[in-house]
């Protein structure tokens, strides 16, 4: 079962990017030809999520070589730029590297750096896939499940993450109720996440961010899943800033708490989450959200986009190679080996 929006597409040699600063008002498509605009149109978040700026840049770096033709110079410039378009999620580093590394190693055939940049989507649509399967085993019947910020088809190249471990429990008639953190600043829960649970017709409400701790406390909710943009060596996740506060809140109350995300989102090479580089976002978004002056338009604000929840915090990592617990710094290692858990 697929859904039937994709958050991007490779149409007849351009990036199709839903523009999803618009939803849920308006499901508009934005067209991107060359690779400044694929890097704008992530810095933008017009595209976001971990795993769909991944496969967006892939895209990107194809179109810096057809722009670049045979000044490699000009090619390693551009991809550059799009490697650090966002800091935080690793799937975007991971993903330009891939396809650089096609590049370079087929003397910069056009058609074999295409044929990975659909690669890189394609998988991350079954990895997701058989990670949704996986993960549903962590699911009682009639869970109330909360999550934070899209994990959905519209933060990957289709299906979800954590939102596609919900999608599948809903359709094997687990009978699931998900409460979704509307996720302040820019509300990608209230927009988007309500948007896909809604469209796919699960049981749902939408709560404040800061109504999840009571209802944690008062035994409302059975588990939370949620996704990551970034997975260090030893466990430690990067996800939407909110996510530590509720996995803090969830240790106090015993509630069990998953991230899910593809291997791709896991960074080998990192030891722990205290090196993740967090990106901080223009100080607007908090002051006028909508555009809207909420604030004294001169107030000083700190808008970390992402927050760290250390593995100590986390009961289990979701992935499409089985789901990780502790000690999850020897089982990381061993998916790095190419184990399955
Ligand atoms: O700033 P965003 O909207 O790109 O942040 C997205 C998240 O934090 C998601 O939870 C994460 O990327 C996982 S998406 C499958």
């Amino acid at each position: 079962m697929e859904e039937n929006f994709k958050a991007l597409e490779f149409i007849e040699g351009k990036l199709r990017l839903i523009d999803q600063r618009l939803l849920p008002g308006k499901l508009e498509y934005v067209t991107c030809s060359t690779a400044g605009e694929v890097t704008e149109a992530i810095r933008s978040m017009i595209v976001r999520g971990a795993p769909a700026i991944g496969g967006a840049a892939g895209y990107g770096v194809y179109l810096a070589l057809l722009e670049a033709g045979d000044d490699i110079t000009l090619f390693n410039k551009l991809s550059a730029e799009l490697r650090k378009a966002r800091p935080t999620a690793v799937n975007l580093m991971w993903a330009v590297d891939r396809v650089m590394e096609t590049a370079q190693s087929s003397g910069y055939d056009k058609d074999k750096v295409l044929s990975e940049a659909d690669a890189i989507v394609r998988e991350d649509r079954e990895m997701n896939h058989r990670l949704s399967k996986i993960g549903i085993s962590v699911i009682r019947k009639g869970s109330r499940i909360l999550t934070h910020c899209n994990a959905g088809a519209l933060a990957t190249c289709g299906w979800g993450t954590a939102l596609g471990v919900i999608k599948e429990a809903h359709l094997s008639g687990l009978g699931i109720h998900v409460y979704a953190d509307e996720t302040r600043p820019l509300l990608q829960g209230a927009r988007l996440t309500a948007w896909e649970l809604t469209r796919a017709g699960i049981p749902s409400t939408l709560i404040p961010d800061s109504a999840a701790a009571s209802l944690i406390r008062s035994g409302k909710i059975d588990c939370i899943i949620l996704g990551a943009d970034r997975i260090t060596a030893n466990g430690d996740i990067a996800n939407k800033l909110g996510t530590f506060m509720l996995s803090v809140i969830a240790k106090e109350y015993g509630v069990p708490f998953y991230s899910a995300a593809p291997t791709s989102t896991i960074d080998f090479s990192m030891k722990e989450g205290k090196n993740i580089p967090i990106e901080e976002r223009d100080p607007d978004e908090v002051r006028k959200p909508g555009g809207v002056l909420m604030a004294p338009a001169d107030i000083d604000v700190y808008n970390p986009a992402f927050d760290v929840t250390p593995h100590q915090n986390i009961t289990g990592i979701i992935t499409e190679k089985g789901i990780i617990y502790p000690p999850f710094d020897m089982n990381i290692e061993r998916i790095r080996n190419g184990e399955t858990l």
